[in-house]
C-alpha cells in the first residue's frame, strides 16, 4: 500500500457491510451484505454441532457422509468437535450419520436405516424440493431434463428420486436435440446453484422441441442474490476477495463472475492466505463469500484486511 493513497498514513481502515463505495479518495473495505452462509448451510452446521455434542454425551460415534458443507475449514472445526467425515457409506455401521446439505442418494439413506444407523437429515429444504419434484415427474412418466452438473452430489441425489433412465443432465442446449424422438413430455428441474440464464436457455430449447414442457425453477435465491451482489461489487471495486471452499461450486461461480468485471479477484479459504501486496495502490476493496462460507469467515477476512492495511500504513 502506498502512503500517498491516504490523507493520513495513520488512518484506521474499517470494513463495513454495504453494496457500494463512496466517491471520495479514501480506502474502503466493503463486505457484500449477503456474502456468507445461506440458511441451509447455517442449519447443516448447527445440526452437525448438536449431533457432535450428543454423540460425546453418549460416547457414540458421529459421522458425516461426505462433507456436510463444501467448506474445508468448517469440516475441520466439526471434526475437532467429534464429527468424522466418511466418503464410503459402507464404513458407517453404527452411531449417527449426518446427511450433508446437498443431500444423498435415496438408496444410501435406506442402507443407513437398514443398518440401524440414526440419521440426522441436514439436507437443505431447498434441495429436498427438486428431489420431490423428480420423484413426482418419474411417477407421471415424464422425461427429466435436469439442468446442472452430472458429477455434483446434489444432482446424483435428485436423480436417485427420479427412478428411471429417462433423463438427461446437462447445461448445454444442444443436448436437448439428442433426446429420443419418441419423448413428448419433459419436466425441467434445476440444480439449486446454477445460473438462471442457463436454465432459461435450456427451457427455450425444450419449448422449441416438445409439446409439453413442465418447468420447475428450483434455483435457490441464496445463490443468485450472492451472484448479483458479487457482480455489483466487482464492477465498483479495485480488488475483490472471495472467501470460500476451493471445492465449492457456488464459491467458484462467484469467483468466475467477479473475474469478468475485476481480474484482481482472489479466492481464499482461510485468512492466512491473504497477502498485503494484493492491496497495494488499491482503494476500493470488496469482500464476499460463497453460500457455503460461514458469515464469520467473511467478516474475519474484512477485519484482517483492515488490520493489514492499517499496519502497512503506520
Ligand atoms: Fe440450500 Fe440454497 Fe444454501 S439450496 S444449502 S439455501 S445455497
Amino acid at each position: 500500500m502506498t502512503l500517498d493513497t491516504l490523507k493520513s498514513p495513520a488512518e484506521k481502515i474499517e470494513s463495513k457491510r454495504s453494496l457500494g463505495f463512496s466517491d471520495d479518495d479514501s480506502i474502503e473495505i466493503t463486505i457484500s451484505p449477503n456474502g456468507g452462509a445461506c440458511f441451509g448451510v447455517v442449519r447443516a452446521i448447527k445440526l452437525g454441532q448438536q449431533a457432535a455434542a450428543k454423540g460425546k454425551e453418549a460416547s457414540a460415534p458421529v459421522y458425516s457422509f461426505g462433507s456436510i458443507v463444501h467448506n474445508p475449514k468448517t469440516i475441520r472445526e466439526l471434526e475437532e468437535q467429534g464429527v468424522k467425515t466418511v466418503e464410503d457409506s459402507a464404513q458407517i455401521t453404527s452411531g449417527t450419520v449426518i446427511l450433508r446439505s446437498h443431500g444423498v442418494r435415496r438408496e444410501i439413506e435406506k442402507d443407513f436405516k437398514s443398518r440401524g444407523v440414526q440419521i440426522i437429515d441436514a439436507t437443505c429444504p431447498l434441495v429436498k424440493k427438486p428431489q420431490k419434484i423428480a420423484a413426482s415427474l418419474g411417477s407421471r412418466g415424464y422425461f427429466l431434463v435436469l439442468v446442472g452438473d452430472a458429477n455434483h452430489p446434489e444432482v446424483k441425489g435428485v436423480l436417485s428420486y427420479f427412478g428411471s433412465d429417462n433423463y438427461v443432465v446437462t447445461y448445454k442446449p444442444e443436448d436437448i436435440d439428442k433426446i429420443p424422438s419418441e419423448v413428448t413430455k419433459v419436466g425441467v428441474v434445476a440444480q439449486t446453484t446454477i445460473e438462471v440464464k442457463v436454465l432459461n436457455t435450456i427451457v427455450e430449447q425444450c419449448q422449441k422441441r416438445f409439446s409439453e414442457v413442465a418447468v420447475y425453477n428450483t434455483i435457490c435465491d441464496a445463490t443468485s442474490v450472492r451472484q448479483e451482489e458479487a457482480e455489483i461489487l466487482a464492477k465498483k471495486a479495485d480488488v475483490l476477495i472471495v472467501v470460500g471452499g476451493k471445492n465449492s461450486s457456488n464459491t467458484n461461480k462467484l469467483v468466475k463472475i467477479c473475474k469478468q468485471y475485476q481480474p484482481a479477484t482472489y479466492l481464499i479459504e482461510d485468512i492466512g492466505e491473504i497477502e498485503v501486496g494484493w492491496f497495494d495502490g488499491k482503494k476500493k476493496i470488496g469482500v464476499t463469500g460463497g453460500a457455503s462460507t460461514p458469515q464469520e469467515y467473511v467478516d474475519e477476512a474484512g477485519e484482517k484486511i483492515a488490520a493489514m492495511i492499517s499496519a502497512s500504513l503506520s
